[in-house]
């Protein structure tokens, strides 16, 4: 039995999943996101166009792959019809690619008016959300109050929708929240319709029964380890398990099942919304990594707060999702830095430690290691031999201190600008 490959952002998402997820797919012939919703946005570049997905998986490129929205996942109807017709304009009919699970919760209207609601109560201790409903219907699906994708084939569809948001207008109405979702719920109703046309399966069947029939399958993670619900810095996390884990209830596969772990990171980091972020950069170096790196969110155009590589964090997550390569994203946006540092302890009170916090106050500092820059264009190599040896040393400091290889370097954004070990 063949077992499911997995790719997992280890930082606080945006590592370049999707990239990666695009250049690994000739290799597999399904891929599987498990978790998340709309909240992620998976950025692919090739022959001159530039894609964002956000539930649909990164494996539609590639022509003839099977695609699986799993059961872990929370999806928006709305968001996903506007996705798919986009995608059908330009030539990418996903009908016949793409199969999605009974099991997947439904995002609605109100769950949306819910995580805005919400934010806006916590005031200045906002999460600081995409406001795509994603913690709304996560809490919806774990007190069992959920509607799933399966429910669509239930006659009783409109009574159900209809019980869900009379309590979900019960607490906007205790939080003082105004709202009018009348056209929203229209345009639900009408995308759950469209919905309807692609194939609804019992998806820990499919997976199950693709493995059995040898076939290879790679998992999609979207976020990261760091905004994990049980493992990131919590309250600053999304709603669901990120970690590798996350792979088994959100696709129903054996533990055992899992093969190869591919943990992506960035070459330095970044992270949108509010939280803990012991390397953050406030000064002009900040800045740089920001405007060279194009650190904006694709899906809410937020400027993505910027910093150092965290060994100490990127460790922790190694540890969490069993990596068993590492893959790094983006070191062609520090090709110009005179120095690069990267974290490998906090001080926390005098004491120093390589273990992620519970807790990350400002009272944890980083401990840095200093490393003189490459200074050359990484976007000219295209072979890790060509590399300068500065840069080379930075790789290989990584391998060692975590003491997983780093197998594929990435120092572009397109498709081809990937380099493999
Ligand atoms: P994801 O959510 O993990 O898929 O990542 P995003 O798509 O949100 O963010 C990654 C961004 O970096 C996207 O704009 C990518 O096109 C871009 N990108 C990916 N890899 C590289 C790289 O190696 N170098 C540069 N300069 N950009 C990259
Ligand atoms: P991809 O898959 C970066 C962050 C939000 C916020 C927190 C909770 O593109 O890497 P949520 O809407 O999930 O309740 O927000 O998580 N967040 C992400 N940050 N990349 C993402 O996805 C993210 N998805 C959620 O900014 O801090
Ligand atoms: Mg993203």
């Amino acid at each position: 039995m063949k077992k499911v490959d997995v790719i997992l952002g280890l930082q606080w998402g945006d590592e370049g999943k999707g990239k990666v997820v695009d250049v690994l797919t000739p290799r597999y012939e399904v891929v599987a996101r498990f978790q998340g919703g709309p909240n992620a946005g998976h950025t692919l570049e090739f022959g001159g166009e530039k894609y964002v997905l956000r539930s649909i998986p990164s494996g539609i490129f590639q022509g003839g792959k099977t695609n699986v929205i799993g059961n872990g996942v929370v999806l928006d109807a709305i968001l996903f019809r506007e996705e798919a017709e986009a995608l059908a304009a330009s030539g990418h009919d996903l009908t016949r690619q793409l199969v999605i699970s009974k099991k997947a919760h439904l995002i609605l209207p109100t769950h949306r008016m819910l995580d805005a609601a919400y934010e806006a109560a916590k005031g200045s201790s906002k999460i600081g959300t995409t406001g795509k409903g994603i913690g709304p219907t996560y809490t919806d699906k774990v007190s069992r109050n959920g509607m799933r994708v399966g429910d669509l084939l239930n006659p009783d569809f409109r009574a159900i929708y209809a019980k869900a948001k009379a309590r979900h207008e019960q607490i906007l109405r205790s939080l003082n929240y105004s709202y009018d979702i009348t056209e929203l719920e229209k345009q639900w109703f009408e995308a759950v319709e469209y919905l309807k046309r692609f194939r609804i399966v019992d998806s820990e069947y499919f997976v199950n029964g693709c493995l059995a029939d040898g076939k290879s399958i790679l998992a999609e993670g979207a976020q990261g380890t760091l905004l994990d619900v049980d493992f990131g810095s919590y309250p600053f996390v999304t709603s669901s398990n990120t970690v590798c884990a996350g792979v088994c209830t959100g696709l129903g596969v054996a533990p055992n099942r899992i093969g190869e772990v591919y943990g992506i990171f960035k070459a330095y980091c970044t992270r949108v919304g509010s939280g803990p972020f012991p390397t953050e950069l406030f000064d002009e170096t900040g800045e740089r990594l920001c405007q060279l790196g194009h650190e904006f969110g694709a899906v809410t155009g937020r400027r993505r707060r910027c910093g150092w590589l965290d060994l100490v964090a990127l460790k922790y997550a190694i540890m969490i999702d069993g990596v068993t390569q590492l893959i790094m994203m983006k070191s062609d946006v520090m090709n110009d830095f005179e120095t690069i540092r990267v974290a490998t302890a906090y001080e926390i009170g005098g004491e120093r430690t390589t273990e992620f916090p519970y807790e990350i106050t400002d009272d944890v500092k980083p401990v840095y290691t200093e490393f003189e820059g490459w200074k050359c264009d990484l976007r000219e190599c295209r072979r890790y031999e060509d590399f300068p040896e500065a840069f080379r040393r930075y790789v290989e400091f990584i391998e060692r201190e975590t003491g997983v290889p780093v197998k594929i370097i990435s120092v572009g954004p397109d498709r081809g600008e990937t380099i493999e070990r």
